[in-house]
């Protein structure tokens, strides 16, 4: 694992960017993406670029079930504000929340990353060390599939929403073995709530415990960490 540790979110908005011209530049065309509070600063340095995505596919890692794409809490108004407005992709999917087959949709989605792999993946991490809505406990070689969220997690998203009863309480999400047959991994990560999770992921031993843990198996995943996050590093990158 590469880390790159950086002031702040946005000075780690900067070296995301870096990462994406970087992939592109290197011949990435199918990028995966990740929605929150972590790549917005990567979000706002891509669409203030003159990267070019529309010869690119972008693959989403998740959608609330329940939301239409024009809920403004869905994550397929999320990735048009914050991205896709600015920057079109050629193609770009986010898991359907409202299929009425759940299952169908899943096998889609999976279809989908199998016939298009993706080059580039971006991540944020939740303070369990879940990454996308594989929470503590998921099966390292799964794919996409319906979730029932945490506590923690509905507790840490409810930011977004009125108040908590509105947070759905289930989510699509590609599963961890689909996320780590992505070619390179990108994980932001910022904030001392984030400081756990990073640490038991670059540091500890890999366990279902900490889904993103397993990253440290992957060839390829650079962390970009602010201080905060990067406080309970024991060792120094
Ligand atoms: C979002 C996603 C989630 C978030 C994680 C951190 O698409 O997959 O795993 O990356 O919950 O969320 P923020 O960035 O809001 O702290």
């Amino acid at each position: 694992m590469k880390v790159i540790i950086v002031n702040d979110p946005q000075e780690g908005g900067k070296a995301g960017f870096k990462q994406f011209k970087d992939a592109l530049a290197n011949g990435a065309r199918c990028f995966g993406l990740a929605t929150g509070g972590t790549p917005q600063t990567t979000y706002e340095q891509l669409r203030n670029s003159d990267l070019d995505f529309s010869s690119c596919r972008s693959i989403n890692l998740d959608e609330y079930v329940g939301l239409a794409p024009d809920n403004d809490q869905s994550y397929h108004y999320f990735m048009q504000q914050n991205l896709f407005n600015a920057k079109p992709f050629a193609h770009s999917d986010v898991p359907n929340g409202l299929a009425s087959d759940i299952a169908a949709e899943c096998q889609r989605y999976d279809q989908l990353i199998r016939e298009h792999p993706i080059d580039f993946q971006l991540l944020g991490i939740g303070r369990n060390g879940h990454i996308a809505f594989n929470e503590p406990g998921s099966p390292v070689d799964g794919w996409t599939h319906e979730v029932k969220l945490t506590q923690s997690t509905i507790d840490a998203n409810a930011r977004f929403f009125a108040n908590e009863d509105e947070v759905p309480r289930s989510a699509l999400s590609m599963g961890i073995g689909a996320i780590m047959a992505g070619k390179k991994i990108m994980l932001e990560a910022y904030g001392e709530n984030k400081a756990d999770a990073v640490a038991a992921t670059i540091e500890g031993p890999v366990t279902p415990d900490v889904p993103a843990s397993i990253l440290q198996k992957h060839p390829d995943v650079v962390m970009i960490i602010d201080k905060a996050a990067a406080s309970k590093l024991q060792k120094q990158y």
